[in-house]
Order: C-alpha cells, then structure tokens, then sequence
C-alpha cells in the first residue's frame, strides 16, 4: 500500500493594506532606498497599523480564505498550528485565539516558536499527524507582525522585517504528493545573534526593560547571515541527496526570505539557476514565519501537480531546515 502522505491542497495569504517603503524609513532612521535595496533586496514591507489587530487577525484573515478556497468548513478543521515568535500575548496560543474568531470548535491548536524557520518545523509537525492517520484536516499558518517588536530607531533591523501570514490546508493523500520529507536543525548557541532580550521570563517586563528597549529584536547581521547561508545550502544538498534528486528533478526552491544575497548565495551553492528560485523578498521583507506560505501563495498559479518544492528557512535560535513537498494539485 502506498504511504499516507499530507498534501498541501490549499495556500493562502494575507498582509495589511498599509505599505512603509524605503522613502518612509529614510525618514525615520540613518538609511538610504540605495543602502537597503543593494544589501538586502526589499523595496517595501506591509505593516499591520491598526492599533487593536494583531497577528491573529492576519491568521484570520489567511485562514478564512483557505477554507473557502479548499471548500472546507471550520467544523472539520481537526488540527492548526500557528507558527510565531509575535503572538498576539504571551498565553493563550494565537491558534486558539484565531481558531475562535473563525469558529473552528473540533480543533487541537497550538503555537509553535522557531523564529523564521517556525512554517518548516510546523508543516513538518503537522504532517506527522496525518501519516499517522489521527487527523484529517490540519491547518498550518506561518505569521508574524515584526512591526510590534522591531525599533524603528534601530537602521540595523528595522529596513529587513514586515507582517504577514499564510496558510497550507494538509490533507491525507496515497498519489505520492505531499511533505515528503524534510531535515530539521536548531543550535541554541546560536541565541546570542539574534533575539528579544525581555519579556520573558529571564527578564519580565519592567520600567528599566522598556527604557533600554530590550523588548525589541537584536540582531548581529553577519555571523546570522553566514549561519544562514551555510545552514540552508547544507541540509538542502543533504536532503536532495538522501533522496536521490537532482537539481534537474527539482522545480522549485522556496527559500526564507530574509536578505536577496542570502538567498543568491544559498542558489549558488546549492547549484540552482535563480530561474527556479520563489522571490517576493522586493515586496513584503522578512515577515519571519510568513515567508515560506506567503511565496507558495505568490507562485501558486504557477505550480503544477507532482511539481518537486524544495522548502528551506533559517532562523533564530538558531533553527534551519529544508523540506520536500511534491504539490498536490
Ligand atoms: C542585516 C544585514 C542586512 C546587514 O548587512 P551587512 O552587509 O552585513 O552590513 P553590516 O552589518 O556589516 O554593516 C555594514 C555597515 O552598514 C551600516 N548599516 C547597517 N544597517 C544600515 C542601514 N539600514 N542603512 C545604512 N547603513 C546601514 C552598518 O552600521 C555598518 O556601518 P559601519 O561599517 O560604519 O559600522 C545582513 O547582515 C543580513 O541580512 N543578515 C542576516 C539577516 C537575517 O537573515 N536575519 C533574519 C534571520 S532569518
């Protein structure tokens, strides 16, 4: 009998309306459209404005059309996993926040933290429980509003991050389509790179933590830039290996979306031509968990059944990944 594998049958995505470019950060900080277009790629970035959304609201969003798209009602949706380091608060998890705003009551939901490698470690997670036949319907969003934790005082991180989220539905699948198998890697030492000092439980909230702006990401962009390109060249080369693919096998990489040269490098050392590479970094920046999904829903028109994806993120913590997807439909 062929193996139960969980097929993407679905991929939506959402970001706000509002568009900061890089005319609009040149006025807040020591920047240039110049400097931000060479050394990272992004042109513009969605920033979630309305003061009382959050990022369940950009999961709303993402999963209500997901649901409409794969005719599915939220009474069958039987697992989401919300991928995030921006819940909407520290507890209750954004999936359970979302899954009530949607009216999804039969469901286990639960968020996930893997920083921007989360929508990998989450479709991953998700796929197990459809292999193992427990689950029929399961959710997977990736999504995050950078915006509510990014200085806009600090040129070094503010130009790279935007909000957004995106969806995959997964469903039971025997035609050989589906997340087939994937390579997943964390190094926490990799923690003093890039992280948010405060607001957890080594340093909850005080006066002094919001006076010295430790609720903000820190990061060190060049030991995170070449982690990045090493960690995803690497499992990618070993995941294509360990499977017997070739490049000619593949149709697409999707990697994380968080600097152009990062993912010019990643192509380069992984021997793919850019042809076959997903890119809408120019447009939404580094929406963390959102990328991956937010490119399967850009390049969705294009994609065609039986299609080989390579999926790949770094992110902090450190955590990286690649993953193999044949799409579905
Ligand atoms: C952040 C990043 C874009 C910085 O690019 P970089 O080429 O490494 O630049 P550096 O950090 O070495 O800084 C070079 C100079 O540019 C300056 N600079 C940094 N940000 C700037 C900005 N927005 N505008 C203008 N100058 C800037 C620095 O202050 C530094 O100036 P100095 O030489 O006078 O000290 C890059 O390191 C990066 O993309 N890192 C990984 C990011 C990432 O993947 N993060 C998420 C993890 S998934």
């Amino acid at each position: 009998m062929a193996r139960q594998l969980a097929a993407i049958t679905g991929v939506q995505g959402y970001v706000p309306d509002h568009i900061m470019t890089n005319a609009d950060l040149e006025k807040l900080v020591d920047t240039t459209d110049e400097w931000i277009r060479t050394r990272t790629g992004i042109e513009q970035r969605h920033i979630l404005k309305d003061p009382d959304k959050a990022t369940s609201d950009m999961c709303v969003e993402a999963v209500r059309g997901l649901l409409e798209k794969t005719n599915t009602d939220p009474s069958e949706v039987d697992m989401m996993i919300c991928a995030t380091v921006t819940p909407d608060m520290p507890f209750p998890d954004t999936a359970n926040i979302t899954a009530d705003k949607l009216g999804i009551k039969n469901a286990f939901c639960f968020d996930l933290s893997a920083a921007c490698s989360g929508f990998l470690y989450a479709l991953s997670t998700g796929a197990k429980f459809i292999e193992s036949g427990t689950h029929k319907k399961v959710v997977v969003i990736g999504a995050d509003q950078m915006s509510s934790i990014i200085d806009y005082t600090d040129r070094t991180t503010c130009v790279i991050f935007g909000d957004g989220a995106g969806a995959v539905m997964l469903e039971p699948s025997t035609d050989d389509c589906g997340v087939i198998d994937s390579i997943l890697k964390s190094d926490g030492a990799g923690r003093q790179f890039l992280y948010q000092k405060a607001g957890g439980s080594l340093h909850p909230a005080t006066l002094e933590t919001v006076q010295n702006r430790e609720h903000f990401v820190y990061q060190n962009g060049r030991p995170v830039f070449k982690a990045a390109v090493t960690g995803m060249s690497d499992v990618v080369l070993r995941l294509m290996e360990r499977n017997h693919l070739t490049v000619d096998d593949i149709t697409w990489m999707v990697p994380h979306q968080a600097n152009m040269r990062i993912i010019e490098t990643v192509a380069k050392m992984a021997d793919f031509p850019m042809e076959k590479i997903m890119i809408n970094i120019q447009r939404y920046g580094n929406t963390t968990a959102g990328t991956l999904p937010l490119c399967l829903w850009d390049y969705e028109s294009q994609l065609k059944k039986g299609d080989n994806i390579i999926l790949t993120a770094f992110g902090g913590g450190f955590t990286w990944g690649a993953t193999w997807v044949k799409w579905a439909y």
